[in-house]
């Protein structure tokens, strides 16, 4: 199993107070590598708390979380922030994209933290993946100067530049009309399948949804 989640307990405010709101009960999911699925839910019924904590972005309360094997609940700060680097990509509502930089450079950023010059076969794998959603005549435009459907684009390779296992996408196509978000996601699927990423996206988008290998329900704080 690439992902494990057990017995995962999660919620907001201070536990055992009536500020607190259980989000996630007691909550199981295993994902194999290679899938994709879509995580689907009433607004407020948990999906990003979830993504949040398989993105290493927040801690559970309670439970585990494994990633390859090997429990991932535990780790410091900085081991959480080198193994999101390593392994994983992300893609949100809003692109999140730096305005005053280029597509070029966007696409580029998370390999900086790396420390090293951008290689040759970094610098190539960025092109083949600009070319492949095709917007390479706009990789010298800033994201005020490109449509909302390249940006997002945009935003997906970037989320690939790092070859990651996993990518993590919180309503992807929720900013984009009909026309674009059908090609995002058309995209995501396609990239996937290339590349072997496994794939899990938060979405209101049935069309999305159906384009998954399955679909999860977030129901009082589980998934079914
Ligand atoms: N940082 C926080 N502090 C307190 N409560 C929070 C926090 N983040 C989320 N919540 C609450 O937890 C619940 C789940 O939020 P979450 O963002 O996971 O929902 P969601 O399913 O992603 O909703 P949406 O579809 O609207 O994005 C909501 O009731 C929300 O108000
Ligand atoms: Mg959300």
């Amino acid at each position: 199993m690439l992902l494990q989640l057990q017995n995962i307990t999660k919620g907001y405010g201070e536990p055992g107070t009536h500020s607190y709101r259980a989000v996630l009960k007691d909550l199981n999911f295993e994902l194999a590598q290679g899938t994709k699925v879509a995580i689907v839910g009433p607004s407020g019924s948990g999906k990003t708390t979830l993504l949040n904590l398989i993105g290493a972005l927040d801690q559970p309360e309670s439970g585990r979380i494994l990633f390859e094997g090997k429990e991932i609940t535990g780790y410091s700060k900085t081991e959480l922030a080198t193994f999101r680097n390593k392994h994983l990509g992300f893609v949100f509502q809003l692109h999140h994209l730096m305005p005053q930089l280029s597509l070029w450079e966007n696409v580029l950023l998370p390999l900086l933290p790396q420390g090293n010059k951008i290689s040759k076969e970094q610098k190539d794998w960025a092109e083949y993946l600009i070319k492949k959603v095709g917007i390479w005549e706009q990789r010298y435009q800033k994201p005020s100067e490109m449509s909302g459907g390249e940006c997002q684009r945009t935003a997906v390779i970037r989320a690939l530049i790092n070859k990651p296992k996993l990518i993590l996408a919180d309503e992807p196509t929720g900013a984009l009309d009909e026309e674009n978000a059908t090609a995002l996601t058309d995209l995501l699927k396609q990239l996937s399948d290339d590349e072997g990423v496994t794939l899990v996206t938060v979405t209101h988008s049935s069309v999305l949804a159906e384009q998954m290998d399955k679909k999860f329900t977030i129901r009082k704080g589980n998934l079914e």
